[in-house]
């Protein structure tokens, strides 16, 4: 039997002989047949960016560029609108005793997300994030963890998107970039702060140790971080808090920042706690060296694993915990 494989020469020799025309008529038909009202209004908590191209006239989005202002400044998605996401910018706060990226207060956050056109009214706005990609995966825990911060901010969890594989995705597409900068249009932003996910470090401390229970802490550090035998800067002592398993945030993602499969995300998650949580019993509480990573696992969790109200966050993380208890080698 004939491979198909030995086919393909003779295919794209054909090519040639099919006029531009015909081409683009082609695939103007293609469009149109997978373009269908569905398609838009399905919001899924990962679009790709076939999508967002297809869909962003069609809808009441709003897309957030979280890369630099320098990178946004070469190009961006049209229409899209900069908001890099730093330590210090809207996006965060200095919290207590110096604890870096905390939360933002949530007044300064309504005002801001306002100013930036994100409504809190019943016609929904909906908003996209889109980030950088790198190695390490900063930039790309940069989205979920605006994400968790607009869950603070009280905008439904089905409002929000994060841009598979982030800008560098949309432009490996070659889908429309450009430098022009839009005109913010400014809305109301009414809500309040859900703090229902947020923990503080002395019901982390109360929860230490359970594993047998069902409750468990999880690391989103790198492993070398995680064992002690690197330290960051801004946690006092080496290790992690007792009885926290790891799970380094930057298996997430793929190398091109691509989300990892449902499967596979899933695996990672098993490997650590077995089955002794699920999405209807037992705890997880999140947390990493700030709170960047921890969002991405927190984003993971409930958003794409199915996991709800039995994940928490400790924003405070190991630079809290480091401040007033001994950790674990
Ligand atoms: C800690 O993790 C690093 C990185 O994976 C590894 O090279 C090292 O052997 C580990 N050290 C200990 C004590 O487990």
């Amino acid at each position: 039997m004939l491979s198909s494989l030995a086919l393909l020469p003779a295919i794209a020799g054909l090519i040639p002989s099919v006029s531009a025309a015909a081409l683009s008529v082609n695939a103007q038909k293609i469009e149109d047949r997978t373009i269908t009202p569905l398609t838009c209004l399905f919001f899924g908590d990962i679009v790709s960016p076939w999508w967002l191209n297809k869909c962003k006239p069609h809808l009441d989005l709003v897309v957030i560029d979280l890369r630099s202002a320098a990178e946004y400044a070469v190009s961006h998605i049209p229409g899209s609108i900069s908001a890099p996401f730093e330590p210090i910018s809207a996006w965060s706060q200095m919290g207590p005793g110096d604890l870096l990226l905390e939360l933002p207060e949530y007044n300064d956050l309504a005002a801001f997300l306002g100013s930036i056109g994100v409504s809190n009214s019943p016609s929904a706005t909906k908003i996209v994030l889109v980030n950088g990609v790198d190695v390490p995966a900063f930039p790309q825990a940069a989205s979920p963890r605006v994400a968790t911060t607009l869950k603070f901010a009280g905008l439904s969890e089905g409002r929000v998107a994060v841009l598979d594989g982030g800008f560098p995705a949309w432009a490996t597409e070659s889908l429309p970039i450009t430098t022009e900068v839009p005109v913010l249009v400014p809305r109301t932003f009414v809500s309040a702060p859900d703090t229902s996910f947020l923990v503080d470090i002395n019901y982390v401390a109360s929860k230490i140790n359970k594993n047998k229970q069902g409750i468990f802490l999880i690391d989103g550090r790198d492993q070398a971080v995680y064992n002690g035998s690197v330290m960051e800067d801004w946690a006092l002592k080496p290790g992690h808090i007792p009885s926290a398993k790891n799970l380094p945030a930057q298996k997430i993602w793929n190398p091109d920042g691509s989300y990892k499969s449902t499967f596979e995300l899933l695996s990672l998650l098993r490997e650590q706690i077995g089955y002794s949580a699920s999405r209807s019993y037992g705890e997880i509480i999140v947390y990493c060296g700030v709170g960047g990573y921890a969002s991405s696992w927190y984003f993971v969790l409930t958003r794409i694993l199915g996991f709800g109200s039995n994940v928490k966050f400790f924003d405070g993380s190991a630079q809290q915990w480091s401040q007033f208890y001994d950790m674990e080698l």
